[in-house]
């Protein structure tokens, strides 16, 4: 028999996040396993991102497209932290308790890998540690010479961190990030990302369902 304590447990939502490098595919990837975990568990999923749509989401999206300038690169990484409390207060926390699953494209590994070029670990994770610890991170691994030129052809501006010098130092990060979180025993999935769109969304979900059994999916087609 189920006791209060393990009902409440089932029926709290997965928190699941995506990280890597700009121009991955986190938001694409983040959509499709979206619409896959809704159709397919039933649930409600929220499909959110960081920084996020609160007041210091939008002020974080200025200064990284040059809108605002001059904000120095530790009031930045305060700001991000500041961003991610309120997210998780106004949004993220919430939708957990009410029993959706909740998927974020970025969240506090991106501050420690992007962040992590300018100040110490510790520091970071002390700024950010009310962050609670996500349930699986997806990590999508891509060379940045292809996420340059996946953006180079999107769009025409350029935002703060989109340089290649910048993208492999944090990719270096991410890469020592994960091995830390793997040997700390959280859930974290890598997936090869330099693949065409779809196979990186099929390897996500076989590894998803890998992970949480009871998402068994049947006959899902992805709409392009
Ligand atoms: P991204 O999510 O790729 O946004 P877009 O919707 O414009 O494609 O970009 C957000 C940028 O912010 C990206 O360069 C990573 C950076 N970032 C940090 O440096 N620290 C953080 O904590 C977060 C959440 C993002």
């Amino acid at each position: 028999m189920l006791t209060d304590k393990s009902l409440n447990r089932q029926e709290k939502g997965k928190f699941i996040v995506f990280e890597g490098v700009d121009g991955s595919g986190l938001s694409t990837q983040a959509s499709r396993l979206h619409a896959w975990l809704e159709q397919t568990t039933g649930r409600k999923v929220l499909l959110t991102k960081e920084p996020s749509e609160g007041p210091v989401g939008v002020l974080l999206r200025q200064a990284l497209n040059k809108r605002i300038q001059g904000l120095g690169a530790d009031t930045m990484a305060l700001l991000f932290a500041a961003d991610r409390l309120d997210h998780l207060n106004h949004a993220i926390l919430p939708a957990l308790a009410k029993g959706y699953h909740v998927i974020c494209d970025r969240y506090l590994l991106s501050s420690l890998a992007y962040q992590g070029r300018n100040f110490p670990l510790a520091w970071l994770k002390q700024i950010n540690a009310e962050a609670i610890a996500p349930d699986l991170t997806i990590f999508i691994r891509v060379d940045p010479v292809i996420t340059l030129q996946r953006i180079a052809d999107k769009r025409f501006q350029v935002d703060l961190f989109e340089q290649e010098n910048i993208l492999r130092e944090v990719l270096s990060n991410y890469n020592l990030l994960v091995n830390e979180l793997g040997r700390k025993g959280q859930k974290i999935i890598e997936i090869d990302g330099n693949h065409a769109l779809d196979d990186v969304s099929t390897e996500i979900l076989s590894s998803v369902q890998e992970l949480i059994p009871k998402f068994g999916v049947k006959n899902f087609q992805y709409q392009s």
